[in-house]
């Protein structure tokens, strides 16, 4: 088997337990899958940045090219404005590597209580736009500090960005239950909403076998927590993708077993991998936090790099484990992060067994 080099950034805050804990489970599947997973830890984010005033050498983005992924915890301290942790490290890589998909499923897991009354049997997909959209940084402030005062920024919506985000959303869907959702608020935003809408249309017409519906974000919002079980795969703009994808995690329980991908789905790039959870620097430290999140992204890894069957084995290993009610404190239990990562590092060897 080809050795695959993984990047990794530990990060900050729980992110410097949750990583050391997901690769010992992650390096356990790859034993029992004849995978070859070489890491290499970069001591990058807020301790560079304290040392350097950069949260990555200057030819970090160079460095990371070689490598065929990225496995990242989390960056942000209190003491560090977040914007310069995340303009300075997690939005320069999904721009170089061109990640210009962000990928959040959204599923329930057993033992994992849904603060829904309608919370069970969800399982989802959302499909943010990660490199355009909202998110831009044209426009400006005029008139700084005056009565007059005024601020604009512009959204840019391509018709390559838009085609490829839906093309990859209804392939996905295709795999999957063959429904589509899109996300969209035409009847607000009169210039580039209705051009979503068409460019989404007129691709997903590509994949016959998915069916595509258009919700206005509000009602899609509502509806999402009302009834979950209705979605499939979600295709949403930068922004819409965004909160759609938190209230996602909201859905399903704790923050701290949600995983996501960033990715260059065709592998020119290398994409990285993370929790949606922070640095949570209420807790870090203290070897309570949940593992679950890291863990999960990791089989995202896997799967992306084309290892299909060890990124099962590795969501049945957590889902086990869950099951038989070994739980972290933020799901109502009382393990610590390498007591879950133990529990699910054996049912990983016990699914080989048996
Ligand atoms: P957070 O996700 O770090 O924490 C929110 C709450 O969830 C906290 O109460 C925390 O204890 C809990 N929590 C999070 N992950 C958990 C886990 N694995 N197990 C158990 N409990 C968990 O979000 P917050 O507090 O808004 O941000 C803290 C820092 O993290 C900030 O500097 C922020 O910028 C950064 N951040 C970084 C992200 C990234 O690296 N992609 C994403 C989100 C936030
Ligand atoms: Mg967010």
């Amino acid at each position: 088997m080809n050795a695959r080099r993984i990047a990794v950034i530990a990060g900050d805050g729980i992110g410097q337990e949750v990583v050391p804990a997901a690769i010992r489970c992650l390096d356990r599947v790859a034993e029992v899958h004849e995978l070859d997973l070489r890491w290499e830890h970069l001591e990058w984010g807020s301790d560079h940045y304290r040392r350097t005033g950069r949260m990555m050498p200057v030819d970090g983005l160079d460095v990371l090219a070689g490598y065929d992924a990225i496995f990242l915890g989390a960056v942000g301290v209190p003491d560090i404005p977040d914007v310069e942790t995340l303009w300075g490290l997690l939005i320069p890589i999904r721009r170089r590597f061109d990640q210009y998909v962000n990928l959040r499923p959204v599923r329930t897991l057993p033992g994992v209580r849904s603060p829904l009354r309608a919370g069970e049997d969800i399982d989802l997909v959302i499909v943010r736009e990660n490199t355009e959209g909202e998110y831009s940084e044209i426009g400006g402030r005029l008139y700084r500090g005056l009565p007059q005062e005024s601020a604009m920024q512009e959204s840019v919506f391509t018709r390559h960005g838009v085609t490829r985000i839906a093309r990859f959303a209804a392939r996905l869907a295709a795999s999957r239950r063959g429904r589509m959702t899109s996300a969209t608020k035409s009847n607000g935003i009169v210039h580039t909403m209705p051009f979503w809408d068409e460019v989404v249309a007129s691709t997903v017409a590509e994949t016959p076998e998915v069916e595509l519906r258009s919700e206005l974000i509000d009602a899609l919002a509502a509806s999402l927590v009302l009834r979950p079980q209705r979605y499939d795969v979600i295709v949403a703009s930068n922004l819409f993708g965004d909160i759609l994808s938190d209230l996602g995690s909201a859905l399903t329980g704790s923050i701290g077993v949600a995983p996501s991908a960033n990715l260059n789905p065709e592998g020119r790039h290398p994409s990285l991998f993370e929790p949606v959870h922070g640095s949570a620097p209420d807790i870090a430290g203290q070897g309570v936090a949940n593992p679950i999140g890291q863990i999960w992204s990791g089989a995202l890894m896997l799967d992306a790099l084309g290892h299909r069957d060890a990124a099962a084995d590795l969501t049945s290993a957590f889902e086990a484990a869950l099951a038989d009610g070994i739980r972290t404190r933020d799901l109502g239990g009382t393990v610590g992060t390498d007591e879950m990562a133990d529990a699910v590092l054996q049912r990983i060897a016990m699914g080989v067994r048996a």
